[in-house]
């Protein structure tokens, strides 16, 4: 990332005064109660067009001038953000093309955000001018330390402008119609297409099951949103080179059918600074690991803790080594089924949990509450009583605090030499392909969070990587369910595998190429050669039927959840067996030498426990980059992270359960929060204790 990152950990929160400015008092009272809480950064302006510009072409800056310079005196940085994550009535009105299409063709009316079209030339021409007044105004704002782009982008539109773009797109991508109706296999059903004008987005009432199509449409979609955000960069460039950018991004969807048809992944190079906004169902049943079973799963914080942290990894690795949360939430949201407020310690526990695995802030949204409109009853800092005596408020400051005393940990880094390779544009495919399973039984991210949490649970500090770039510096790299491989992920992959890396793979790797055509040969496709193995078809069980992995040195039995791959061996040799079933006395578990590397395949789904017994031999014999050599034992569930720069080890231990626990360190250190030293230590329920050691 080009930003220097602050010298100190940033914590603040959304702050939207334009709901307030007839209310002086009110606005006095927010910077007072600001520098009570510790607050060293505001995000401002991302719904404030209308108050900017109320009129066409009549702008009102003095409202935020003021704004800005009251934070500025308070000592107080500020994102500043660009607007077009909502718009005001009187722009949708005039030039109703700025809105949002359905897939059924019928254009939106005014009203809530991200109602737009990201390919309109009016949205973007309107969307330039004010960005370019916001930039001319306070570029040189000393307050202005980020521009904050729009406001957590997503979704897609199928008006005219974007039917055109995407065949644009298209046209681009495959420059003939043959090539297009050979990749797309159109050819089936009779879909070959002999006039780009007859392509249309994949819709309900026109056609969904062109796969390949489907899986463009998709990365259309991101492209389009990425072209828009740069024009929003651009935009801002011209005026400020040096202030960087950043934009929210979102927690991926469990439900595949909710995607933001997103893939971040392409986000990286075109922003400066990584951020994500987090709201976990802390408090509320468990995970969401469906391939087990999602009836009845009880409350489980510290497997949530695991899917947060599989998150803050995520945006660390976009970010390139660090990264921002920008929004969460001091107590409750207000849109989960039950939005439950966190309990005493959670709020300070999970804002610390980010910093752990490298983010330089803690944010909320929002500062105050609203009085009215949908997020009225969101947690804020600030409630509707307005009182600095709230435990919202009390904790708020405190962890304010609590940050202003961690500043020398804003230059330390995370280290892992393990990589979990998570693919946007695999899920899509995969997730849309049929069969055998066609229910979100088929769970690709939940698959991928599994074997996160067997490593995190381990203390393996991880990485989470595309796989569309070198992964030569890791030591494993865990690739659950690469269903489809483009010829680049290959070579990636190839090239780690030759130069001495360890990968892991599972049942559903290698089935088709990037524009989801299958592979002649057959599985795992050009994974063949250093996986050792061929697959010869694959199957899924009932919940009644029983097979077990046997391991050949062990005889450890790992239960079947579902999926399970036919497989032959070629160079491959195998560590582990299928009893029972079709696949009986088959390679269940294999391992290749391939150059200087190794390759592992499981080919079949096992439950997370099984797991966990996999991934601590692998832990062992890798000797990978863990937490675990720092900590002799430890009672309950506890979770272990590092952060380190040249001279200092900072050791985050985390107790996501209600329960007090004990701990030893291997090491003498030392408790930033009072300065002990010791070995021996007590964590209470839903506490955080950061150890310090210093390194030679
Ligand atoms: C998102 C948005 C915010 C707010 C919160 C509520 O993160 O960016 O504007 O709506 O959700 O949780
Ligand atoms: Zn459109």
């Amino acid at each position: 990332m080009k930003w220097k990152i602050t010298e100190d950990i940033l914590y603040g929160a959304d702050y939207n005064p334009d709901q307030w400015l007839n209310r002086k008092d009110i606005l006095d009272e927010d910077i007072k109660l600001m520098i009570e809480a510790n607050i060293t950064v505001i995000s401002l302006g991302m719904f404030s067009w209308s108050t900017i510009e109320p009129t066409e072409g009549n702008y009102t800056f003095t409202w935020l001038d003021n704004i800005l310079d009251s934070l500025y005196s308070a000592g107080i940085r500020v994102f500043l953000s660009t607007p077009s994550g909502a718009r005001p009535s009187w722009l949708a009105h005039k030039y109703p093309e700025v809105l949002r299409t359905a897939p059924n063709g019928q254009r939106n009316i005014f009203g809530e955000r991200h109602n737009h079209c990201y390919t309109s030339p009016v949205y973007r021409e309107k969307l330039t001018i004010i960005n370019r007044k916001i930039a001319d105004r306070y570029a040189k704002h000393p307050a202005v330390i980020m521009w904050h782009i729009s406001n957590e982008y997503g979704g897609d539109c199928h008006c005219e402008l974007c039917q055109e773009g995407f065949k644009k797109w298209l046209k681009e991508k495959y420059k003939t119609l043959d090539n297009l109706n050979y990749a797309w296999w159109s050819i089936f059903w009779s879909h070959k297409f002999t006039n780009w004008e007859h392509i249309h987005s994949p819709v309900p009432h026109g056609d969904q099951t062109l796969h390949a199509k489907n899986l463009d449409w998709k990365r259309f979609v991101t492209y389009m949103t990425v072209d828009f955000m740069r024009s929003e960069i651009e935009t801002l460039r011209e005026v400020s080179q040096n202030i960087p950018v950043t934009t929210n991004m979102m927690q991926v969807q469990d439900n595949p059918e909710a995607d933001y048809l997103l893939d971040y992944w392409k986000f990286k190079d075109h922003i400066d600074v990584s951020s994500w906004d987090s709201y976990p169902a802390w408090h509320l049943p468990g995970h969401s690991f469906i391939a087990e079973s999602i009836q009845d799963i009880p409350v489980n914080d510290f497997r949530r803790a695991s899917e947060v942290a599989f998150h803050h990894d995520l945006y660390r690795c976009i970010g390139d080594g660090h990264f921002l949360l920008m929004e969460s939430t001091p107590t409750n949201v207000n849109w989960q089924n039950i939005s439950k407020l966190k309990k005493p310690g959670m709020n300070i526990l999970t804002s610390l949990q980010a910093i752990a695995h490298g983010s330089n802030s803690v944010q909320y949204f929002q500062w105050r509450s609203s009085k009215g409109s949908s997020e009225k009853f969101h947690g804020t800092v600030v409630d509707h009583s307005g009182s600095n005596k709230t435990r919202a408020f009390k904790e708020s400051a405190k962890l304010g605090q609590i940050l202003k005393e961690l500043k020398p940990l804003s230059a330390s880094n995370y280290k892992a030499d393990t990589a979990l390779l998570f693919n946007w544009e695999n899920r899509w495919a995969f997730e849309n392909s049929q069969g055998p399973i066609n229910t979100r039984q088929k769970a690709y991210l939940e698959t991928i969070k599994k074997h996160y949490y067997s490593l995190w649970n381990q203390g393996v500090q991880m990485d989470i990587v595309s796989g569309e770039e070198s992964l030569n510096r890791y030591k494993v790299v865990v690739a659950p369910m690469l269903h489809m491989l483009s010829t680049q992920m290959v070579g990636i992959l190839t090239s780690f595998v030759a130069n001495g890396g360890k990968l892991i793979t599972t049942y559903q790797t290698g089935y088709v190429n990037d524009t989801d055509l299958c592979f002649e040969g057959g599985v795992p496709g050009p994974l063949s050669d250093i996986l050792g193995i061929k697959v010869e078809a694959i199957d899924v069980l009932h919940q009644f039927e029983n097979i077990e992995i046997i391991d050949g040195k062990t005889q450890k039995s790992y239960t079947v959840n579902d999926y399970y791959e036919i497989v032959e061996t070629t160079t491959a040799k195998t560590l582990a067996t299928f009893k029972g079933g079709v696949a009986d006395g088959k390679p269940a578990i294999t391992t290749n030498k391939f150059k200087k590397g190794e390759a592992i395949h499981i080919a079949g789904r096992v439950t997370t426990e099984d797991l966990n017994l996999f991934y601590s031999d692998i832990i062992k014999n890798s000797s990978l980059n863990s937490s675990q050599e720092e900590i002799k034992s430890f009672t309950g569930n506890l979770n272990f992270q590092i952060r380190s720069d040249n001279n200092s080890q900072y050791l985050f231990i985390m107790n996501f359960t209600d329960k007090e626990e004990t701990f030893e360190t291997s090491f003498n250190y030392k408790d930033m929060n009072n300065d002990q030293s010791g070995n021996n230590w007590e964590i209470e329920g839903y506490g955080i204790k950061i150890l310090l050691k210093h390194i030679d």
